[in-house]
């Protein structure tokens, strides 16, 4: 029997104007979605109260967020749908808005590091630094090993204890960090556990005490590097003509992110506004990884950014990202949240990894919209076009007329709900007198 492959695009046009209804319609028509898992994205996709009691304590109410696609991606070579949860306007709008323009220069290309998650066993009053390391290098292949004694079910799967890494801290005290591949687990738990199972051999060994067992969230060895490319002419757009400009003006602005500390944590902001919207509609651990990445935007001893932006050998514009990224596509929400299942299959995410790249992307995008906003028209018109929009939809308009009121209530600078009001008569009375 022959396999067919679907192609699918991610661009698909005139959604941001569509109703949530006619949206999941045309996740259908574009085969992104069944018939009846579009149905089931509606509202909370099942989650309930239940559901919400056996995540956490104390439960009172459920909490939404609003969950949106980001269209346009195109990530090593394939059209993605990118989902993302997240309270502020206009993210979703701006990772789509960059993803196009870097699906102009081919997409996004992505490589990421296995999925190694480290525990570290702090060792307390070591007699001897110098017997103790050698203590734990001659008997490491034994204690990664028994690592793997205590984690059948990972190895089963691909997974493992790779390596046992030493670190002096101070005169008496040691460091072990056990690397482990936790494949599609963010491997918190796993680790944790292991850690404190670990830790009476290790204190015996190196003749010191074991103090805290847990998991590094500068997860290091777990980095997403994340390329695209976007034409400069690409670049150009209504008022600012001159691509190559446009393209000289965000490598400012990344100049500036590099040259100011105080600059580099909003512009990493920008650039976690992607990965987190990604990582919240997906039911992971966004606090493990914000913790992650500023560390790892620091590792150099001052604060950097997460991104590069340079002009390449064509004039083109090149944007790298390169961060620790640890994410899970089994077990903790994956396994409770029916909505999370929802965005896991909206994304076609296949792995752990995978899921990383996806954010990652995200994360360049909505880093490259706020770079060139910043550096040309300035942040507040999109914001405030958004905002328009909404205001317009607040009082009624629907269709087409959320645009046209949207775009006069821009044009006059005045957003509030009585003047949308008066448009939208007006507008509506135009309608009805040209039919
Ligand atoms: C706002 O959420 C994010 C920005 O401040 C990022 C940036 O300044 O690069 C626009």
């Amino acid at each position: 029997m022959q396999t067919l492959t679907v192609k699918r695009s991610s661009r698909l046009s005139g959604f941001y104007r569509q109703s949530p209804e006619r949206r999941r319609t045309r996740l259908v028509e574009s085969r992104w979605l069944s018939p009846e898992e579009a149905e089931s994205c509606a509202g909370l996709a099942g989650f309930d109260e239940a559901c919400a009691d056996a995540m956490v304590e104390n439960v009172v109410g459920l909490h939404g967020l609003p969950l949106g696609l980001a269209l346009n991606f195109v990530v090593n070579g394939e059209d993605r749908l990118v989902p993302m949860a997240v309270e502020e306007p206009s993210i979703i709008a701006a990772a789509s808005y960059a993803a196009r323009l870097c699906a102009e220069g081919g997409g996004f290309s992505v490589t990421a590091d296995a999925p190694i998650t480290t525990a570290q066993v702090q060792l307390l009053d070591v007699p001897s630094l110098i017997a103790a390391e050698a203590a734990l290098r001659t008997n490491t292949a034994e204690l990664l090993a028994e690592a793997n004694g205590y984690l059948g079910a990972m190895c089963a799967r691909g997974g493992g204890a790779r390596e046992l890494e030493v670190r002096v801290l101070d005169g008496t005290t040691l460091v072990v960090h056990l690397h482990v591949d936790t494949r599609d687990a963010m491997g918190a738990n796993l680790v944790n556990s292991l850690a404190e199972k670990m830790a009476p051999q290790l204190a015996a060994l190196t003749g010191g005490r074991a103090g805290l067992k847990i998991l590094t969230n500068l997860a290091d060895r777990r980095k997403v590097y994340v390329r695209a490319t976007v034409p400069a002419a690409a670049l150009a757009f209504e008022g600012f003509p001159d691509g190559e400009a446009v393209r000289d003006a965000i490598l400012e602005g990344q100049l500036f992110a590099e040259m100011d500390p105080y600059r580099a944590v909003t512009h990493n902001k920008g650039v976690m506004n992607g990965v987190d919207a990604v990582l919240v509609a997906c039911g992971n651990d966004w606090r493990a990884v914000e913790a992650g990445a500023h560390a790892y935007a620091s590792r150099s001893g001052v604060y950097r950014p997460l991104t590069s932006w340079k002009k390449g050998p064509a004039g083109e514009l090149v944007g790298l990202l390169e961060m620790p990224l640890a994410t899970s596509t089994v077990g903790g929400a994956a396994r409770t949240h029916p909505g999370v299942r929802r965005a896991l299959k909206l994304a076609r995410v296949e792995s752990a990894v995978d899921l990383a790249g996806l954010a990652a992307a995200a994360g360049l995008a909505t880093n490259l919209a706020a770079l060139k906003a910043l550096g040309t028209e300035g942040i507040q018109k999109g914001h405030m076009a958004l905002h328009a929009r909404r205001v317009a939809a607040e009082v009624g308009a629907e269709g087409e007329l959320v645009e046209i009121v949207a775009e006069r209530l821009a044009r006059e600078r005045i957003y509030r709900p009585e003047r949308a009001r008066e448009i939208l008569a007006e507008e509506v009375r135009r309608k009805e007198a040209a039919r």
